[in-house]
């Protein structure tokens, strides 16, 4: 079986590792925890980092410290992991979802402005499958209503867009343009912690507040005495360590990436009743899960896809399925006759190819034949 995703621990990782067992450093104080934090904020563009257990704890770390009030809105993409709008709904906020663009699969820009209320605190853009959303218009709209950015790079490690925001045309990577930003460092991303996630931003006062959330708000003059809650979401030392060895790896690992991307692009360009991952002039995709669609004259639906290919030893997996279509936060009354159309296309014809960072062009073309055999190609 030729799997999904594979980590790649080449480098310095058990070397790190060892260390922090010789040395005793192995919970959540130590340098590699600073290290990471620090190198990764920088190499995203933001001045401080916030190392927390996972990107779904991220994301609730970076929603909090917002300070929603009951009823407060934040605008996020219906087609995201779940994790985006447990972050909002946990912190007493209110989800307003906008659908997808059909080309990029990401969130639909032009739809935002129309969901914006007096109750709006923030936009959450997702960048999805390693492409970036395209964050200019998202930019213009929180300057000009005062808005926060949530901004949810755990798939877009690296990845570039090129920005006119406040005529500064230049390339920024993902995670620079958000108050706070989010990553995922699990085992499929492209730098990993094994678990792991981070908080970067460049405003001091939340990035004190954050410190303070990830670690149950002690307080430095009187440890077990509590002005507010927090929760107990450190990284370790040892996850760090992986994390710094990785990160040292990281414009080999969007190399690989890319190129694994264009193999797949040159056996599969002329299969018809298959959508191929776009990237756009002002984006530079690192391709974090090769994604497909299938057509809808294509007479198969992503499950029976997979199955298929299941049987030729190619292990695929779904796209998600959309916010509003989860019976989980219906029951808390939320979307319940909302309909996104494209979302719910791509949801159910949607899915994505081996893409991990041991693949061989060998695999490659194993799986390129599997697709086009299946597909009838
Ligand atoms: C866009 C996005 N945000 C957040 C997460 C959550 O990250 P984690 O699995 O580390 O909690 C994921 C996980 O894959 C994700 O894809």
């Amino acid at each position: 079986m030729i799997p999904v995703s594979e980590p790649l621990l080449a480098g310095k990782e058990l070397d790190y590792v060892t260390d922090c067992i010789k040395t005793g450093w192995i919970s959540s104080a130590g340098k590699y925890i600073n290290d990471f934090e620090s190198g990764w904020s920088a190499y995203c563009g933001k001045k401080h980092g916030i190392a927390v257990s996972n990107g779904t704890t991220a994301l609730d770390v970076a929603v909090h410290c917002l300070g929603l009030k009951p009823g407060d809105e934040v605008i996020m993409p219906t087609f995201t992991i779940i994790s985006c709008a447990v972050a909002i709904v946990n912190n007493k906020g209110t989800p307003v979802l906008v659908d997808s663009d059909p080309k990029l699969w990401t969130m639909d820009v032009d739809q935002v402005a129309e969901k914006i209320t007096p109750k709006t605190k923030a936009i959450m853009p997702v960048h999805i499958y390693g492409h970036p959303v395209d964050m200019d218009p998202i930019l213009d709209l929180a300057e000009d209503h005062h808005l926060a950015i949530i901004e949810d790079a755990a798939e877009a490690h690296g990845a570039e867009y090129h920005s006119h925001h406040n005529n500064t045309k230049s390339w920024k990577r993902c995670g620079s343009f958000g108050t706070m930003s989010c990553f995922s460092f699990y085992a499929n991303k492209l730098v990993t912690t094994g678990e792991g996630g981070m908080v970067i931003t460049d405003d001091e006062t939340l990035a004190k507040k954050a410190r303070a959330y990830r670690d149950l708000c002690f307080q430095p003059p009187r440890r077990f005495y509590h002005e507010h809650l927090g929760n107990q979401y450190r990284l370790t030392n040892m996850q760090a360590a992986l994390g710094v060895a990785q990160m040292a790896r990281i414009d080999e690992i969007i190399a690989k990436k890319r190129w694994m991307a264009q193999e797949y692009t040159k056996r599969l360009q002329n299969v018809p009743e298959i959508q191929l991952p776009a990237e756009e002039p002002w984006a530079k995709s690192v391709y974090w899960m090769y994604a497909l669609g299938l057509s809808d004259t294509c007479g198969m639906d992503n499950t029976e896809c997979a199955k298929r290919l299941y049987e030729k030893d190619v292990d695929t997996r779904p796209f998600f399925i959309g916010m509003h279509e989860q019976p989980a936060l219906h029951k808390l009354g939320l979307f319940k006759d909302e309909k996104y159309p494209v979302a719910e296309r791509i949801a159910r014809k949607g899915f994505y190819l081996p893409s991990g960072l041991t693949i061989t062009k060998e695999q490659i073309n194993t799986v390129a034949d599997a697709v086009c055999e299946v597909l009838g190609a």
